[in-house]
């Protein structure tokens, strides 16, 4: 068979080792061939392929980023639709397609299966809000990079006895800022799934400092304060229709720092949590899923995913896997709550 793979959305540390696991599986095992499309939903739009021999993946797992680029393009736009690609892919002689991306990846690899297509996916999301996997590849890597980056701020912070607030990403939910947050021991926690209000927030920042701590506050970018309807974003759309997301630090860097009277600065991490190397258990799972991928493939299981369940890995259908976030459940806010202030 010859097997097309992409990787869509955003990127995710992991990704390159997602497709040395698929690769070396499907040569090795069963004899496939591979390409790649170049940029995501663009490069099967287009046709635009390469060639992924074994000796393209040899080293990969270890590399940030994706060798086959990335793009947020949607395949039903920009003279898209299940007709133009049906056509490339017998043009290019492709059987099959993986398609390694997140939610809105998902949704059009579901609507293009729909359409006849051969498609299996493989979830991606650094914020590790997918319900259908237990974790996502990226996550890991993110929580880490964010922790270090927090435990820097936590010294300077001392130094100059301030408040500091570190922005970590976190759209609709807040799993890399609970992880991070708690692994830093921050004094307060803040994510989309839990209104706080910003007099909470103080009094939390105010226990720290009067403990004589710097005190340290972990915001998720969708975090929304209860004086607000929705996240923060002054940034306008992406191309996926959906906010620009960043900033809600520096809104409440002056709120707190008024009612407080501590001295605040603010972190924003943005892309920084999706660079540089993926870790060790990133890499693992990242290369399981690959080689579940051309499980599926060679079994014909179009429309469903590979994810995480417990330790093993499991195919999920499209249909199951979208729509769900998986949210930071009460129960584990409450538990790191407990540490606040
Ligand atoms: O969806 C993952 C994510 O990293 C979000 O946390 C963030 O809001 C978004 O992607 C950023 O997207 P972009 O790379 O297009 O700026």
């Amino acid at each position: 068979m010859k097997i097309g793979i992409l990787t869509s959305g955003g990127d995710c540390p992991g990704l390159n080792a997602v497709i040395r696991g698929a690769v070396l599986k499907g040569i090795a095992i069963k004899g496939h061939e591979f390409v790649g499309f170049r940029d995501g939903w663009r490069g099967v739009v287009q046709g635009d392929v390469m060639d992924i021999p074994r000796t393209m993946v040899r080293g990969i797992a270890k590399q940030g980023g994706t060798i086959l680029g990335t793009s947020r393009t949607n395949p039903f736009e920009n003279g898209g639709g299940p007709d133009v690609i049906k056509d490339n892919l017998d043009r290019l002689g492709i059987d099959a397609i993986i398609a390694i991306g997140g939610e809105g990846t998902l949704a059009a690899a579901k609507r293009l299966t729909d359409a006849g297509l051969k498609i299996v996916g493989v979830p991606k999301t650094v914020d590790n809000d997918l319900d259908a996997t237990d974790y996502s590849f990226g996550f890991d890597t993110a929580v880490h990079i964010a922790t270090e980056a927090i435990d820097r701020l936590r010294t300077t912070g001392e130094s100059h006895h301030r408040c500091m607030i570190a922005e970590v990403m976190g759209r609709h939910v807040g799993w890399i800022a609970l992880h991070a947050g708690m692994a830093a021991g921050a004094h307060a926690i803040l994510i989309p799934e839990q209104k706080v209000s910003i007099e909470q927030v103080a009094q939390w920042v105010k226990e720290a400092h009067a403990r004589g701590r710097a005190p340290l506050v972990v915001v998720a970018e969708g975090f929304v304060p209860e004086h607000m309807d929705s996240p923060h974003s002054e940034r306008g759309l992406d191309t996926f229709g959906r906010p620009r997301m960043g900033g809600i630090a520096d809104q409440l860097a002056p709120e707190l720092e008024a009612r407080t009277g501590i001295e605040t600065r603010t972190t924003i991490l943005g892309h920084v949590q999706r660079g540089g190397v993926p870790t060790a258990y990133d890499r693992v799972l990242a290369t399981r899923l690959g080689m579940a991928a051309v499980h599926s493939v060679a079994e014909g299981r179009w429309g469903t995913m590979v994810g995480l369940k417990g330790t093993d890995i499991e195919q999920v259908d499209f249909q199951e896997a979208l729509g769900k976030l998986k949210v930071v459940p009460q129960r584990r806010y409450d538990e790191a709550a407990v540490l606040f202030g």
